[in-house]
């Protein structure tokens, strides 16, 4: 028999509790337990970032990226995560759902919550730390140079995130 961990976190500001298995992945946690399906299963071996999502040690820490797929929930024991659905939704995108659109940055979207998520950690750095017009180029890239696009919209992510940066005032200084 498996053994279970209790296990206490947040999940887009709302508490969960459970009882988990000690391997129970966090993808699995969102989409089977929590209805959660925007977090994306592609390599499923921690490669191509598509299932990352956003998780803060204590509530006012700065969110690291964490993959859904090799994250086990047991381990997850008081902090708080956001997945694509706590950034925005269809009837109200976010500026960076927005910007992505607008660029038509995805093709199938398949990969695009991962670069949704990056990119709101992205921004938030950038509102702690600013970085020069000459530095931004090479922040989106930290930010989202791993990330896999099996349908190759790099470029049009990458115009599509500096237009979202380069809209907020404060992120990027002369
Ligand atoms: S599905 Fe998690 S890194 Fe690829
Ligand atoms: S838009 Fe299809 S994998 Fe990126």
């Amino acid at each position: 028999m498996t053994d279970l961990v209790k296990v206490q976190f947040h999940v887009n500001g709302r508490p969960v509790k459970a009882d988990v298995p000690t391997d129970l992945p966090l993808l699995d946690f969102l989409q089977e337990e929590l209805g959660l399906s925007g977090t994306r299963l592609c390599c499923g071996i921690g490669v191509c970032k598509a299932c990352t999502v956003a998780a803060r040690r204590v509530p006012t820490s700065q969110a690291q990226p964490m993959l859904a797929c090799s994250t086990p929930v047991a381990l997850l024991q008081g902090q708080s995560i956001t997945t694509v659905e706590g950034t925005g939704s269809m009837e109200k995108p976010s500026a960076i759902q927005q910007a992505f659109l607008d660029h038509f940055a995805f093709q199938c979207g398949y990969c695009t919550p991962g670069f949704v998520m990056a990119t709101e950690m992205l921004i938030e750095r950038l509102r702690a730390r600013p970085v020069r017009p000459d530095q931004l180029d090479a922040a989106i890239e930290d930010a989202v140079g791993q990330h896999v696009c099996r349908c190759t919209g790099y470029a049009r992510y990458h115009q599509a995130i500096r237009a979202v940066v380069m809209a907020e005032k404060g992120l990027v200084t002369a």
